[in-house]
């Protein structure tokens, strides 16, 4: 068996599915760029340093190695600033899906899981998301998601790529065994921020609108754990090899958390006091978004093990606790 190919594989979700096919045997090779990884992250397999729009590095890689499949986390992914700076977003995840794509096509590679997100969908966002619920993306980093979930839809048609989109839900926790865990810098997500104001290296957790149309008006999200993400990758990797059809699958809990509730699990997890603040809505963000995963249940087998948000925050906070980069300075 060949080697898979992990884009972005130095970056938080990569890292824990990367640790989780060399624990299942695979051989990887990541290619990233560090603009948002950490070298130290990429540590269960081999590691390049180089960026998925540059042909040259990927001639490399597939020249050289016998790879069989690829991953592809590679892309930025800061809902905020990819409104403030839309044209790197589409040059960045767009253009270089296309560069993949193409130099995938050059060397005879014709599989690839790709990380799509539920901010895919549009409104209504009241009930449970399905794979066939609206689509209707708000922020350009939404949109080029979902321009690669149609560019790899017609790249089926056309060449016969066998591709899995997997739009994950809001990725938490931590590596049970504390190997790894979230290192965004800036730190955008929920978890991670309440967890480093309770250890005191932020002041307070910004509440971002609190006049959404939800219970306590707090945005709602669907918590789903990293680990549980990693376990499919390595599913979606086998429901292609054995020759599964390619499509989009749904990876949440089916369970939403408001903003409060969070940080109340947080509160209840630390025992300690997590001061909050409220601030304004930031752009492109939806109220509520949780998903239906039954079809990721039933073709690909995938059970997630971590459904508490509470046990989810623990894992986190083992992480954080312990992670002596911390937040960068406020
Ligand atoms: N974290 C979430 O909750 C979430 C939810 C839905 C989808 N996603 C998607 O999952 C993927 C991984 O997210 P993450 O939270 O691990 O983010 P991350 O920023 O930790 O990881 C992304 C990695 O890609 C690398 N990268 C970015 N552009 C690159 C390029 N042009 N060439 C090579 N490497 C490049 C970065 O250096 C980083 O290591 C992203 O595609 C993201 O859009 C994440």
């Amino acid at each position: 068996m060949g080697q898979i190919l992990v884009t972005g594989g130095a970056g938080y979700i990569g890292a824990h599915t990367v640790k989780r096919l060399a624990g299942a045997g695979l051989e990887t090779v990541v290619v990233d760029n560090l603009s948002t990884g950490h070298r130290d992250f990429a540590r269960w397999g081999a590691f390049i340093q180089g960026d998925v729009g540059d042909a040259e590095t990927l001639d490399m890689v597939f020249g050289t190695r016998k790879i069989d499949a690829v991953v592809h986390f590679a892309a930025a992914s800061q809902v905020g600033e990819s409104v403030t700076n839309p044209l790197f977003y589409y040059q960045n995840n767009v253009q270089g899906a296309l560069t993949l794509l193409a130099a995938m096509r050059r060397h005879g590679v014709d599989t690839l899981v790709f990380s799509s997100t539920c901010a895919v969908y549009g409104p209504p966002f009241d009930s449970l998301l399905t794979e066939d619920h609206a689509i209707g993306p708000i922020s350009p980093y939404a949109h080029t998601k979902r321009m690669i979930e149609q560019i790899l839809a017609d790249c089926s048609r056309a060449y016969g790529l066998k591709a899995l989109c997997l739009r994950y839900f809001n990725a938490a926790g931590a590596d049970p065994e504390g190997e790894v865990g979230e290192r965004h810098l800036p730190e955008t997500h929920l978890i991670p921020l309440v967890l480093q104001t309770a250890l005191g290296q932020r002041e307070c957790v910004n509440i971002l609108g609190d006049d959404y149309p939800t219970p306590d008006g707090t945005a709602i999200r669907d918590y789903i754990h990293v680990q549980d993400l990693a376990a499919a990758h390595a599913l979606a990797l086998e429901h292609l090899r054995s020759g599964g059809a390619s499509g989009a699958f749904n990876l949440g809990n089916g369970l939403g958390h408001s903003v409060r509730q969070v940080v109340e699990a947080a509160r209840s997890v630390t025992g300690l006091d997590i001061p909050v603040r409220l601030a304004p809505r930031r752009a492109g963000d939806s109220p509520r978004l949780v998903g239906d995963a039954a079809r990721a249940r039933a073709v690909l087998g995938w059970r997630p093990e971590f459904s508490d948000i509470r046990e989810i925050i623990s894992t986190a906070w083992n992480w954080h606790r312990q992670e002596p980069h911390g937040p960068p300075p406020l």
